[in-house]
């Protein structure tokens, strides 16, 4: 049984148990445990199917906290935190000893962050430990939004799904790392590129040699095979094609297989929704989903960079 509800104290509890709980964030929902407890991060890793290659997130209630675990934040880091924590940003940093290698796939840095939703804010202020936490789906599908997306995946799986409502900015963290004097994004999330350079100068956008499958080819995959391009309703199986649009709606295509992020064009909005949006042309069991190509600026490019890994699974 898995109970859905707000009472953090509860949450807190199962934790400090052992025990895994979705919570909060204001990217997507994750799922968490102590992450110094190296069995119930283990079964974050059975509940999601993840493989044990791929890295998690440790959360922190701020930059204070967090530095128990990294060995220090260097001045970048210092910068883009004071800047954007707590918020969508992940700090890639050398890690200290305590963390256990599980969490970290036996890299020797850890991926650090601290999100802002308030519940999950007071919970991490309750428990002595940090929380490891990747998004609450199941290993290679679309995150989750909402408590009820949490439910419809891994009920019965989870005790407890902390319930903060509707995540505001629906896509996953902007990860930054430094190599050899270098930063890069490894993961483009919610705050864009634009405003990490203007803070720390140009940057390098994708992996680093040797780093973790941050950037994952085949992932966030609808079980509708998605495909990215243009949208013209001359060429498209209209009854069959679920269409996700950026500002357009098509007089063509029926109303209820189009999902229009936001009409009046605005980037945010339409990331916000973009993950509910998959999910629901999804579960109309069409034959395909056809998703247009953002404009590649701003949270456009995380938005085109979910929409290509989506359609690279298909
Ligand atoms: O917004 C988010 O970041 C959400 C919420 C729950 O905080 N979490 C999230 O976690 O998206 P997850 O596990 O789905 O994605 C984390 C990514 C992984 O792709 C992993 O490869 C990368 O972070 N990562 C973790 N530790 C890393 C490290 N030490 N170096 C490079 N990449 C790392
Ligand atoms: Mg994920």
């Amino acid at each position: 049984m898995t109970e859905v509800g707000n009472d953090v104290a509860k949450a807190a509890e199962l934790l400090s148990r052992g025990l895994l709980v979705a919570i909060p964030t204001e990217t997507v929902y994750g799922l968490a445990a102590n992450a110094l407890n190296e069995p119930a991060v283990l079964r974050i890793f059975e509940v999601k199917a993840r493989p044990r290659f791929d890295p998690l997130i440790v959360h922190g209630a701020d930059q204070d906290r967090l530095s128990t675990y990294v060995k220090d934040f260097p001045n970048w880091a210092s910068t883009l935190a004071a800047r954007f924590w707590p918020g969508p940003l992940t700090l890639v940093l050398p890690k200290k000893d305590i963390i256990p290698d599980l969490v970290t796939s036996g890299l020797s840095t850890v991926a650090v962050r601290v999100p802002l939703s308030p519940l999950t804010h007071e919970l991490l202020l309750q428990v002595d430990f940090p929380l490891a936490a990747p998004s609450a789906n199941p290993f290679g599908y679309v995150s989750p939004t909402t408590p009820s997306h949490v439910l419809d995946q891994l009920g019965g799986h989870i005790p407890y799904i902390l319930n903060g409502g509707e995540c505001s900015v629906g896509i996953e963290s902007t990860i930054v790392a430094e190599e050899s004097g270098k930063i890069h994004v490894l993961r483009l999330g919610g705050v864009s590129v634009e405003e990490i350079e203007a803070l720390v100068g140009p940057v390098t956008i994708g992996g680093i040699e040797g780093s973790a499958p941050g950037t994952l080819k085949h992932h966030y995959a609808t079980r509708t095979p998605l495909t990215l391009g243009p949208i013209d309703p001359l060429t498209v199986d209209t009854q069959r094609t679920g269409i996700l649009s950026f500002q357009k709606r098509y007089p063509e295509i029926p109303l209820e297989h189009q999902v229009v992020l936001s009409p009046e064009g605005d980037l945010r909005k339409a990331s916000s929704y973009l993950f509910a949006a998959m999910r629901h042309l999804d579960a109309l069991g069409l034959r395909k989903i056809l998703a247009e190509p953002f404009p590649e600026v701003g949270l456009g490019r995380a938005i085109n960079d979910r929409l290509r890994r989506a359609a690279n699974a298909a």
